[in-house]
């Protein structure tokens, strides 16, 4: 367990506090009621295979039925075997066919006010072309296509538009370096790029394409580019439309998105798909320097985002669901993208910053969209606090009936700050916890029928089955922490590591043999609630976002001065962690210069998001005998803590005495 998580284990392990499901809210909800709850988890666990065909057949659409629930050679799974769906099929054609088609699928509104509006049977006709687009292009099912894209609309129409072909998209967040791109690129050796001229966040316009030019100078696969153009916005919003990045455009590779669009026909049949076809590759990092792509497929995935989706939001035709995750992460595919529009949700997506122009912009967005469902993280939470009440009282809120959180632990004051004063003692609060592994929510509590604890994502959805185990995989007591585990497979589970299975092996089956090893510690109290109690290995949790220490070491150590580092995580009111490093260098001077230097390289080589909050300099860095970095003495030194533990095996003790009075 990381030390970094302490101050929060602490206080959640004393919480008494209690929130039953309101009766108003559990009468109108589609699981009303414990019991209810209980016996549709007991059914699952009798027979999941069994419990998820059910459930496929009445929730998809088969151009040819399944003939096998789940064919299962661990560690590969394979759902309802035999069957051809496509996922933008049912995204789309099937609520059209439903009467759904004058529905507003996308609310959308950019960060200089600008606003639109799909319905679905609008978005069914943009996918539709653009699907004919990258055909057009040469793409075809299996071709990996890498989107790199601010959060507009043709996000979301790329996505289904490669869905619908059946070609594999690979969403980069808008906030990595070129070398990020470029790495993710040649892992999954994309073909094609797509990306924006720029888009807006707190007031500036990023230029994407000129990052996206760097990074295909360094991805050698992909072929062609496509650009959609964002618009300055000025015409109905804030935005000063001037001195907009202009994207400079290479003949016969850049293509501009609404000149494809202008002469595509509408005309485009999804793709009948194997069950199996690879949906989409994710990124995500990894213990260690090397991003893992995470592999999702098209039947299970698609019928795990929806039915989760409508358990845990509870969904209803007139809802107005607004996830503020960005599509580049696994939250925005699943809770913006496949899971709402498959369930014919209409779903609210905002381009641009919480704090801009001021820090009423997301209460400012739910009164006039009048949003029933918030679902945001924790991070976001801590900076509404910070901000004042005052920016929340301003608005009414009143359309709010549910709210939601994901990402990390929420800390219970800052859970009790969410229920009372955004959620004004009305909406149950739905703390979710699940991986980009995991494709959808695993644990959470269903709002009309498990009471809430702040800080605890309290109960597995039907069909999923976790356990706590110590390191021989024995179950643990209860109120015992241990390594949380999945002993059955689920249809949204990844299906490996892009073109590693050996990592995935190794990664989440080998050391409980067969069980799917989520990475987390966990504890589970009384009434058989589960409590997240941080990481097992050494992948930080910044903002919500996961990064690897080794991969931001890696990246300081590219640099020419620099001998070796070390990254750690310290506890962090608004981050939840923040990165603190450790520097030894070969050349130059250790000052201020010098750290903003190495600031500014780890932003080029990953991203802003991995930009160490603390760079301390040390000439030699603490190490076991056997020369292993002391990460839990380097964590106790960020924290300002008193060292402690056993430290007899360190090399040099003078090095820790050095850190700890900071010198250089
Ligand atoms: C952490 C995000 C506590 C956890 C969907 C997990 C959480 C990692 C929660 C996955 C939660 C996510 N409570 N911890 N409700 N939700 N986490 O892949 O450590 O970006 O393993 O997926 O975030 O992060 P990822």
């Amino acid at each position: 367990m990381a030390a970094a998580h302490g101050g929060q284990i602490d206080t959640v392990m004393h919480e008494e506090r209690r929130f039953a499901p309101p009766a108003e809210f559990a009468q109108q909800a589609r699981i009303k009621s414990l019991d209810e709850y209980q016996a549709l988890w007991d059914q699952a666990a009798a027979d999941p295979p069994k419990f998820w065909a059910d459930l496929a057949k009445e929730e998809l659409h088969w151009f040819q039925p399944f003939n096998e629930a789940l064919v299962w050679k661990e560690p590969f799974a394979q759902w309802f075997v035999g069957g051809k769906t496509n996922v933008s099929y049912n995204c789309l054609d099937r609520n059209l066919a439903a009467g759904l088609g004058d529905r507003t699928a996308i609310l959308w509104e950019g960060e200089p006010g600008d606003t639109r509006k799909l319905t679905y049977a609008e978005l069914h006709q943009e996918v539709c072309k653009f699907a004919n687009v990258l055909k057009q292009l040469g793409i075809q099912t299996g071709d990996r296509v890498s989107i790199y894209m601010p959060m507009v609309p043709e996000l979301a129409i790329a996505m289904l538009a490669c869905a619908r072909i059946g070609a594999i998209h690979s969403v980069i967040f808008a906030g990595f370096s070129a070398e990020a791109i470029a790495e993710r690129n040649r892992d999954a050796a994309a073909k094609l790029q797509i990306t924006a001229d720029f888009g807006w966040r707190r007031g500036k316009a990023l230029a994407l394409k000129d990052t996206v030019d760097e990074a295909l100078a360094k991805s050698p696969t992909v072929e062609k580019c496509i650009v959609f153009q964002r618009g300055t916005g000025k015409a109905s919003g804030t935005g000063s439309g001037a001195n907009v990045p202009q994207a400079k455009m290479q003949p016969g590779r850049d293509f501009w998105w609404h000149e494809l669009m202008k002469e595509a026909s509408a005309e485009c049949p999804a793709t009948p798909l194997d069950s199996e076809t690879p949906l989409y590759i994710l990124y995500t990092s990894g213990s260690t320097g090397k991003p893992k792509g995470i592999k999702h497929t098209t039947a299970g995935y698609n019928l795990y985002v929806k039915k989760t989706f409508q358990w845990v939001f509870d969904h209803r035709e007139d809802d107005i669901f607004w996830c503020t995750a960005d599509i580049g992460w696994v939250t925005g595919h699943s809770y913006v993208v496949y899971g709402p529009l498959s369930a014919g949700a209409t779903v609210l997506m905002y381009e641009g910053a919480p704090n801009y122009p001021d820090e009423a912009r997301f209460w400012q967005l739910i009164e006039k969209y009048k949003v029933t469902i918030f679902y945001t993280a924790p991070t976001a939470i801590r900076a509404f606090i910070k901000w004042g009440d005052q920016h929340v009282k301003k608005h009414d809120l009143s359309s709010l009936r549910l709210l939601g959180t994901v990402g990390e632990g929420i800390n219970p004051e800052a859970w009790m700050w969410y229920h009372r004063t955004v959620g004004q003692e009305r909406c149950p609060i739905v703390d979710t916890w699940w991986q980009t592994e995991t494709g959808g929510i695993m644990m959470s509590p269903l709002p009309g029928a498990i009471a809430t604890k702040p800080g605890s994502c309290t109960k597995p959805l039907p069909g999923i089955i976790p356990a706590i185990v110590d390191p021989d995989g024995e179950p643990v007591g209860t109120h015992q922490g241990g390594w949380l585990i999945m002993t059955h497979p689920w249809p949204g589970m990844l299906r490996g590591i892009w073109g590693d299975d050996g990592r995935f092996k190794e990664v989440y089956w080998t050391r409980v043999p067969g069980k799917y090893l989520a990475g987390d510690n966990a504890r589970c109290d009384d009434d058989g609630y589960y409590w997240i109690m941080g990481r097992i290995d050494d992948v930080l949790n910044v903002s919500g976002h996961r990064l690897s220490t080794i991969e931001i070491e890696s990246a300081l150590v590219s640099h020419p001065d620099v001998a070796e580092a070390a990254a750690v995580g310290r506890p962090d009111d608004l981050k939840g962690e923040a990165v603190a490093v450790f520097v030894t260098l070969k050349r130059g001077v250790p000052n201020d210069a010098m750290r903003e230097e190495l600031k500014k390289h780890v932003r080029h080589e990953i991203g802003a998001l991995a930009q160490p909050d603390d760079i301390r300099f040390t000439n030699a860095l603490p190490k076991t005998r056997s020369g292993k970095i002391m990460r839990r003495l380097l964590r106790d030194i960020a924290a300002g803590k008193e060292t402690s533990g056993d430290t007899t095996t360190l090399e040099d003790f003078t090095v820790l005495a050095k850190l700890r009075h900071n010198e250089e």
